[in-house]
Parts: C-alpha cells; structure tokens; sequence
C-alpha cells in the first residue's frame, strides 16, 4: 500500500485546478487499483467533464481512520414502497453530514438531485445505505471510505433494492477516492440488471465522473447505460436553480 495516498494527498490535490483535480484522483484510483484487487474493472481511467470551479479548501489535518460511527440516519427519505409499482426508479447513495465545499448539510449533494429527479419523473426512490453510517466528521469519513476502497469492501446494506418490476433505473452517487463508493459496488453486484436502462448521474468536486459510468456498463452486465449527468456537489447543494436546469436537459437528452 502506497501510504503516499492519503486524504490529505487529495485535498492538496484539489488546491491546485479543477484540471489537476481529475488527474490527481485518477491517480490515486489507479494506484489502488494496482495494490488491492481490484472493484472494478474500468474506474481508473480519468473523466473529468466538470466545468465547474475545483475547490480550493486545501486545510487538511490528518485524523485517525474510525469505524466506529454516532451517526444518524440522512434526513432523506426512502420512498420505494412498492417495487414494480412505477416503472423507473431512483436508486442513489448520498451521505450529508460533514463535506468537501459544502460544510454540513442535511440532505446529501447527490441525494438534492435524486429527489429533483424523483420529482420531475414520478420515479420511485430507493436509498443504499450502508448498515454502520459513515462518519459524520468529513475527514474522518475520508479515512474510513479509503480504506474500504483499498480492502475492496462490500460493506453490508441496511436494505438491498429490489429492481425487479423497473424498467429505468436513474442510479446516482459521489465520486469517492476517484470511484463509486463501495456500498454502490455491494448493490450492483448483487442485483440483476438484465434488460434495464440505466441512467447514471453523480457529484464530485473536481473529479468528474471519473469513469464511474462505465465502471457501470462493465458491472451491470444485460443493462444500457445512456448519457449520464455530471455536476459539482456544490452546484447540486448551493445554485438549485442551475442544477434544476442541468437536470431538466439531461431528462430531456434521454428521451
Ligand atoms: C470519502 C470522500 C471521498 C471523496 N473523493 C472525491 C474524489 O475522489 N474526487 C472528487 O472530485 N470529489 C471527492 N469527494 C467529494 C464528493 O464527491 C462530493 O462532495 C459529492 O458531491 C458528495 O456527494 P454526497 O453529498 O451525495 O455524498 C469525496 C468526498 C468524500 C466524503
């Protein structure tokens, strides 16, 4: 393990442009990939298409990796009742709490534009939440996802989604260490995707997509994956308006 790698390599990464960002995560990425077995089979390739500002928060101190966790559940709701009763669904992982730009929220980055998704299309929606919740503490959150990361973990859900009944799945997450969190790994792997379309959207805060999406078409074996949507955690939490506009042309490209 390259202990070169390390939250802090990634804040000092992100101080520098939203350009060095992207490079620098891959690189992380990369590196895991080549030290653990790896997750996936395509993240590791850069992608950023943000063209939003890279954060420039650089402060950085090293904190102990904790899995032990007082959080609480997200204020989102889950709201898959009744599987196959729609015929798409929204399924996503978010964690608010402490974050990267935004500070403390209530409601994830990700999780603003699955509701807004939600909203606009009448989809079912469906959190994947990992049994013990991340850190509430950003830093500390960091620590225990990279770890995953380098362990390939599929940390247990509370719940598994069932699909079953969905044509259309609009699937969203944030980029962590350059790749999909790991309890989106622990769900994917276990449903089957055969004859849906997938829809990929996720927040980052420089990353891009970071090669999620196709890490997606790779996994989700008998799914198409269409055109995803891309967009800075802070857009998605703090400009709703031109996050609700980016939203509406994605909808609107996938028709
Ligand atoms: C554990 C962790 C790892 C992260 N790694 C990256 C990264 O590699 N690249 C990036 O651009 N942003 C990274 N971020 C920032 C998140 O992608 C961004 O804040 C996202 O909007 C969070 O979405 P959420 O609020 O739905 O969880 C990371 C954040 C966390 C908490």
């Amino acid at each position: 393990m390259d202990s070169s790698i390390t939250r802090r390599t990634f804040l000092q990464l992100a101080g520098i442009s939203t350009v060095g960002v992207a490079t620098g995560l891959a690189g992380c990425s990369q590196s895991r990939n080549t030290e653990a077995a790896s997750s996936s089979s395509e993240s590791s390739s850069p992608g950023s298409s943000s063209t939003d500002a890279a954060a420039t928060d650089t402060a950085a101190t090293d904190s102990t990796a904790t899995t032990d966790t007082t959080a609480t559940d997200s204020a989102a709701s889950t709201s898959q009742t009744e599987a196959g009763k729609g015929n798409s669904l929204v399924l996503v992982f978010s964690r608010a709490d402490e974050n990267y730009v935004v500070g403390t929220v209530e409601v994830g980055n990700t999780m603003v534009l699955a509701q807004m998704i939600a909203e606009k299309t009448g989809a079912d929606l469906f959190e994947i939440e990992r049994v013990t919740a991340y850190p509430t503490g950003y830093d500390d959150c960091c620590d225990e996802a990279l770890e995953e990361q380098r362990a390939s973990a599929r940390p247990e859900l509370k719940t598994m989604p069932d699909i079953t009944g969905y044509d259309t799945v609009y699937f969203g997450f944030p980029c962590w260490w350059g790749d999909l969190p790991m309890p989106v790994y622990t769900a994917i792997e276990a449903l089957d995707w055969n004859g849906k379309t997938i829809s990929p959207f996720n927040t980052h805060e420089g990353s891009g997509e970071s090669g999620m999406f196709s890490t997606l078409a790779s996994k989700c074996a008998g799914a198409t994956v269409t055109d995803g949507l891309t967009m800075t955690g802070g857009t998605a939490q703090n400009n709703r308006s031109e996050a609700e506009s980016e939203v509406d042309s994605w909808l609107a490209s996938l028709q």
